[in-house]
């Protein structure tokens, strides 16, 4: 699956394809917003976030899309989803999400120097998490799909989007350039204190909360729409599908596992602990 190996990154090969259309041809709008992550840090709870934030003076808690919709299918994906993206621009609706490395970004993203928030999270919860939702995806059975194996691989680099440490580096180090706007964002933090993060991120992306809100509990709701609890118990989570009539059809239940800090200590032995020092 993963096929194709670019500026010291791993893709899959169809997304590889998509991804340097993308960077060919993308134009982004200084206004644009874009929200990066290495797959399974936490980007469908900051897409929903995000999605819910900027929508929030057209839509409540009780109707938001993000009630019907899994957060994926709100926010575009750069490397699949150009002309979606390019129809938002008309109505200024600034969210785009991706996975690329920084170096793989279109120019115009970094020349325009857009708003880019970028979510990160402990590498050993990555590895589990990316673990089962593959293994989920693929239909294998623990016996075929050893964890020790799939830890080797992703120790060694060999991931979607991986190294995760470079992608993360890239980031951290593009955020030094002059004129940058990276806004980092930890998953874990964001569990522990969910408020204070969620309030960044709006003042970040240029739709901060006021006085009257806050006190109205507008922050409390939109965290409470975008829990795991809320968002992986709403059927179109349970039992909808994100590109039905796409080639990779993956059923929206694989974006929502268990959402624990630590579940690594449930796959990890000593020696992938001392491994990961
Ligand atoms: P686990 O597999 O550890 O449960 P991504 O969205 O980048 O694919 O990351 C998926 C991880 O985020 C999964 O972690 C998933 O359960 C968790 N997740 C999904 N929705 C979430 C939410 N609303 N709040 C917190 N975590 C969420």
């Amino acid at each position: 699956m993963i096929g194709s190996h670019d500026r010291g990154f791993w893709n899959i090969q169809e997304l590889h394809e998509e991804s340097l259309l993308a960077k060919k041809t993308f134009i982004a709008q200084p206004s644009d917003v874009f929200i990066c992550s290495y797959p399974k840090t936490g980007t469908t709870w900051l897409k929903a976030l995000a999605f819910a934030i900027v929508t929030r003076k057209n839509f409540d808690e009780s109707s938001s899309p993000l009630l019907t919709t899994l957060p994926h299918d709100c926010v575009p994906y750069l490397e699949k989803d150009l002309k979606q993206i390019e129809e938002n621009h008309k109505t200024h609706f600034p969210l785009v999400s991706t996975h690329l490395p920084h170096t793989a970004l279109p120019r115009s993203i970094v020349s325009s120097n857009c708003k880019i928030v970028y979510i990160y999270r402990n590498i050993k919860d990555v590895i589990v998490s990316y673990y089962h939702y593959l293994r989920k995806y693929f239909n294998a059975r623990v016996e075929d799909a050893p964890f020790e194996e799939a830890f080797n691989e992703f120790y060694q680099g060999i991931s979607w989007c991986g190294p995760y440490w470079d992608h993360i580096l890239g980031y951290w180090q593009a955020s030094h350039d002059d004129g940058s706007n990276i806004l980092f964002l930890k998953y874990e933090d964001m569990k522990q204190d969910t408020a204070s993060n969620v309030k960044r991120l709006a003042e970040f992306i240029g739709h901060p909360f006021s006085k009257e809100e806050e006190n109205a509990g507008v922050i409390e709701n939109v965290i409470k729409l975008c829990s795991f609890d809320n968002l992986s118990n709403l059927e179109v989570n349970k039992s909808g599908y994100h590109r039905p009539d796409g080639p990779h059809a993956v059923e929206n239940r694989l974006f929502f596992r268990k959402a624990k800090d630590g579940d690594w200590r449930e796959y990890f032995t000593d020696e992938m602990i001392k491994k990961n020092r």
